[in-house]
């Protein structure tokens, strides 16, 4: 028997551009997934479609159990944790010795083949590695995240199809390419200038706010985080804006320590639920058995 965790992440900028070619920078956060894999003569099959695929490409048999203090279907990365964290299990409990890196690429393509083919390796990458990345085609490059960078997550608790808002912005940019692109240029622009500033949490906060109106541009907002991201700002934070696939799903804020409460306590205002959190620096680890 192998148990194993991963994080889960938030998008902080240039989600959807990612998919293009764009660059995208992630955060692996504190709440994680833990997966206990156990070698069975007997397949037995999993009812998630990336831990079926987990195990086909492993080529082997066994029996899953899962917890997970990430909420699923919400941005905050819980299927790739999930697919992370069995795979690294799986790689424990058979003795087949694959690197992080091979892990890694071997999430991605799990994640590719359950999302219709169209997923960036942004949170299989930052899930098996743990601190802040950017994420660029092929190209990752690992960032010196800032001094006390906590952030504040507030989930709208509408659940979301990543594959879904995906399929909306590929239709965009087919059927308006003279608007689609320009609006991906500009989130590629916000991202990179967001990793020059990640130590100046004012300018951060700006960069957030355009990125959201650019999401929401992009067609995937929703009415609810939009007043998460308003009540938010009210709130004192420098910005908020939508992080993942959107149409529902979680939104973050950045804010001094002084205003963290508040800033919670106006998204728990909302209906919606407020997690404080902070980087996690680990990425996927052995757990002990239990
Ligand atoms: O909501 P999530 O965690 O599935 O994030 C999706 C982010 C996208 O850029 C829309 C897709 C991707 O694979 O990067």
């Amino acid at each position: 028997m192998a148990t194993w965790s991963a994080p889960g992440k938030v998008f902080l900028f240039g989600e959807h551009a990612v998919v293009y070619g764009k660059p995208g920078i992630a955060m692996a956060i504190k709440p994680r997934v833990m997966v206990t894999v156990r070698e069975t003569r007997y397949h037995q099959k999993p009812n998630s479609p990336y831990i079926a695929e987990c195990f086909r490409l492993m080529d082997v048999k066994g029996s899953v159990y899962v917890r997970s203090q990430l909420p699923s279907s919400s941005g905050l990365g819980s299927s790739a944790a999930v697919t992370v964290a069995t795979l690294s299990a799986i790689n424990d409990e058979f003795g087949l010795e694959k690197t992080r890196a091979e892990i890694a690429n071997l999430a991605h393509q799990v994640e590719m083949s359950a999302q219709n083919g169209r997923a960036s390796a942004t949170d299989t990458y930052v899930s098996t590695f743990g601190g802040m990345v950017l994420v660029r085609d092929n190209e990752k490059r690992r960032l010196l995240p800032p001094q006390n960078f906590s952030i504040v997550i507030g989930n709208t608790l509408v659940s979301h199809s990543t594959s879904e808002t995906i399929g909306k912005v590929a239709e965009l940019r087919k059927q308006s390419p003279d608007i689609a692109n320009p609006i991906l240029d500009s989130i590629a622009a916000i991202t990179m200038r967001a990793m020059y500033n990640l130590d100046n949490q004012k300018e951060l906060g700006n960069l957030m706010n355009m990125n959201h109106a650019l999401l929401d541009a992009l067609g995937v907002g929703h009415p609810v985080l939009s007043k998460l991201v308003l009540a938010a700002r009210s709130a004192g934070a420098h910005g908020a804006k939508t992080t993942g696939a959107g149409s529902g799903g979680c939104m973050y804020a950045i804010c001094s320590k002084s205003s963290r409460n508040r800033v919670a306590g106006a998204i728990e205002g909302c209906d919606a639920r407020a997690i404080i959190t902070t980087i996690d620096i680990e990425g996927a680890r052995k757990e002990k058995d239990e």
